[in-house]
């Protein structure tokens, strides 16, 4: 039996924020599994920090003007705190720049470098003889070799999502001065897997024959292959140095420096006891992780820890799939992304709602897709109508017919019988489906038993029977009551937030998941709190608006590879002048029928009213542009378009992809003030 769980979840680059795709594949389903094991009593801590290192923190840097540092601060602290505002509790939120983890990842180097598990292989690699460096695959971008497309970088195409080496790119250039690069020898320290290949294959492949079908899988394909060495070291200049002499500007590779860092932040937490916790096999260690992160978890960081030699393995890595968003790829590049930091600041106490729906959908098996309206169906079909509805109108009958008390259990009939059977079954469901990480079917299960309260409101109807059996009355009131109590328990790792909600409306402290006598959770004559609604439903419009800003924020590609059009040839003054534009304001707006992009407005110019068509409705619904002070080319030839007589053109910016947005001026201005 295990003494203690350590459970990571993947340390997230501090280049972005966090969005739903990493909530669903990572910190929701390791939240709840650590939230079950505390309420079951178990040891626990819970580890995780910004993995702060690493080429695109550079590029961001560099791309923004600032240093790589800037970057790491205001990301680490928008994750740490939209973590925190979600429940996610973390037992530290810690940081790979921070000096304990230079040192442990300095030492962990230096202790495998001094015991020979390194080989020190030199080789040629891009160089930018203006820039000085030696150039990261990313910084060196070219026209890709497989379809065709410029600006490819050196081991990924973003067009046709190639893998590529650098020295594959047709027309390489530097990404830092432009230049074209040369070839210059350097050298790196090296992991040599293979010599753990027997090992691994042993561990993995005969030992942890329960891993998840994709991660077992994946680990068998690379195994297959045959494990090759691997660079540790890197030419940079941000990273953990290398502790050797005569290195400079060689850091860790990030790969071998974050995995370390759950090492350093759990030192950090408990300085005095870490190392009971990291290196007992009576620790049961648990990696959660999405799934371009397996072979790190699953093959090279245990090949670390076994070439290190005083630390305990993963018992487990339960990795998720991919969530995908309204059927395309979530992107932190392309902005396409529901993040995490402006859910909470958009749905204020729907917490719990995002944490239902991305573990009702989570990617547990294969990729899933996460849509605005099945976050709006589950919310206002399963939480509010099931467990919403259920709750309310227990306690809303108690308090109508018993004062807002428990009430006495008279007699129990055999149906009765059953349904208090049925509880312990759906929690022995819940907790196995937890301990092998199917958080799912255990939310499912948990939704089972505020069905099956539903369900025993439905077929007893006290309603009914309160003309003429109070005490029959008070028997369902009891037991519907008790299952209300149970969900407090069964949903607390799921919904915190509703849990405590919920305990705050029985009146009752958090109870033990240990609790043996389910049917009297709640002492008869007990006073209920308040009753109030658990959820709310969400309402259409809520739902349009999120799908609009998706298509209005998302980039269709990365900026580099947008085409710039060309500049038009030159007009004189004069001709310039000809242009009657300016400042209105839009009083009225509609969608022309039929169509998808026409708006058909009614503008203010400052000395009359007209209709102007526009092709913004992509961009713009009506109630958004209503009010809105924008620019008008107003001696635009006027023309039909649909029917309608367009007077004017309203000036809009249009990006390479399509993207539009209105031109305003910066100060309110009278209608009808002129631009030149
Ligand atoms: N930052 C990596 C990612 O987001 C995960 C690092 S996990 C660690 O994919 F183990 F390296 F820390
Ligand atoms: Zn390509």
């Amino acid at each position: 039996m295990y003494k203690r769980f350590l459970i990571t979840a993947a340390l997230p680059y501090a280049n972005g924020p966090v969005h739903i795709g990493h909530l669903a594949g990572v910190y929701i389903p390791a939240d709840i599994y650590v939230r079950y094991l505390r309420a079951r009593g178990r040891e626990v801590k819970f580890i995780c920090g910004s993995d702060e290192h690493g080429v695109p923190i550079t590029i961001k840097a560099r791309q923004l003007g600032v240093s790589p540092q800037d970057v790491v601060d205001k990301y680490h602290t928008i994750i740490k705190n939209s973590f925190e505002r979600l429940g996610i509790t973390f037992d530290i939120y810690s940081r790979t720049s921070s000096k304990i983890h230079h040192q442990t990842a300095s030492d962990f180097f230096k202790k495998l470098y001094d015991e020979g598990k390194f080989v020190e292989l030199s080789g040629e690699q891009y160089y930018d003889e203006e820039a000085q460096q030696f150039l990261a695959d990313r910084y060196i971008r070219g026209i890709c070799p497989k379809c065709g497309a410029e600006e490819a970088y050196g081991d990924q195409c973003e067009k046709c999502g190639g893998t590529l080496s650098p020295t594959e790119l047709i027309n390489p250039h530097s990404a830092i001065s432009g230049s074209v690069p040369v070839m210059k020898t350097t050298s790196h320290w090296y992991l040599p897997l293979d010599r753990y290949q027997a090992f691994l294959e042993k561990w993995i492949l005969e030992g942890h024959r329960e891993w998840k079908t994709n991660v077992y899988g994946q680990c068998k394909s690379w195994l297959e292959q045959g494990l090759q060495a691997r660079a540790v070291s890197r030419d940079l200049s941000w990273g953990v140095p290398l502790p050797l002499p005569e290195t400079e500007g060689k850091v860790l590779y990030v790969w071998f420096d974050a995995p370390i860092g759950y090492i350093s932040n759990t030192k950090e937490l408990m300085p005095d006891e870490w190392e009971i916790w990291w290196k007992s096999a009576d620790t049961k260690l648990v990696h959660f992780i999405g799934k371009d992160n397996i072979v790190f978890h699953c093959i090279v960081f245990p090949a670390m820890l076994k070439a290190h030699g005083e630390y305990i393995l993963p018992e487990n890595v339960p990795a998720n799939e991919f969530l995908n968003l309204e059927g395309d790829k979530i992107s932190t590049s392309r902005n396409r992304a529901v993040w995490l930091h402006e859910y909470l600041d958009e749905f204020p106490g729907k917490e719990d709602v995002l944490r239902y729906v991305l573990c009702a959908n989570a990617p547990e098996t294969k990729d899933n897709d996460f849509t605005w309206k099945d976050f709006q169906t589950r919310n206002n079909s399963e939480l509010v109508a099931v467990l919403g509805n259920f709750v309310n109108r227990s306690l809303v009958l108690a308090g109508k017919y018993f004062e807002g008390k428990v009430p006495p259990i008279s007699e129990l009939t055999d149906y009765d019988k059953e349904i208090l059977a049925e509880i312990p079954t759906i929690r022995r469901r819940i907790e196995e489906a937890l301990e092998t990480y199917k958080f799912r079917e255990a939310l499912k299960e948990a939704m089972n038993l505020a069905r099956l309260g539903n369900k025993y409101l439905a077929d007893t109807e006290p309603w009914k029977l309160a003309k003429t059996d109070m005490p029959r009355v008070a028997t369902v009131l009891n037991i519907s009551l008790q299952i209300c109590a149970q969900c407090t328990i069964v949903f607390d790792p799921f919904l915190p937030f509703s849990a405590d909600k919920l305990r705050r409306m029985l009146n009752i402290h958090p109870l033990s998941w240990e609790t043996s006598n389910v049917n009297a959770l709640l002492p008869a004559e007990h006073q209920l709190g308040k009753a109030e609604l658990l959820f709310e439903k969400i309402e259409d419009e809520v739902i349009e608006q999120q799908i609009v800003k998706l298509r209005t924020t998302a980039n269709s590609l990365a900026m580099e590879t947008k085409k710039i059009a060309p500049q038009k040839e030159s007009i004189s003054f004069d001709e310039f002048a000809k242009m009657d534009i300016r400042v209105v304001t839009v009083k009225a707006a509609e969608r022309v029928p039929k169509t998808d992009k026409l708006l058909k407005l009614t503008i203010d110019s400052g000395f009359d009213l007209r209709s102007i068509v526009s092709g913004i409705a992509e961009y713009y619904s009506p109630e958004e542009i209503i009010g809105k002070q924008v620019c008008v080319l107003v001696n635009l030839e006027a023309r039909k378009i649909k029917g309608i007589e367009s007077q004017g053109m309203i000036l809009m910016a249009k990006n390479d992809d399509g993207k539009m947005c209105l031109m305003q001026a910066s100060a309110i201005m009278d209608n009808g003030a002129t631009i030149g």
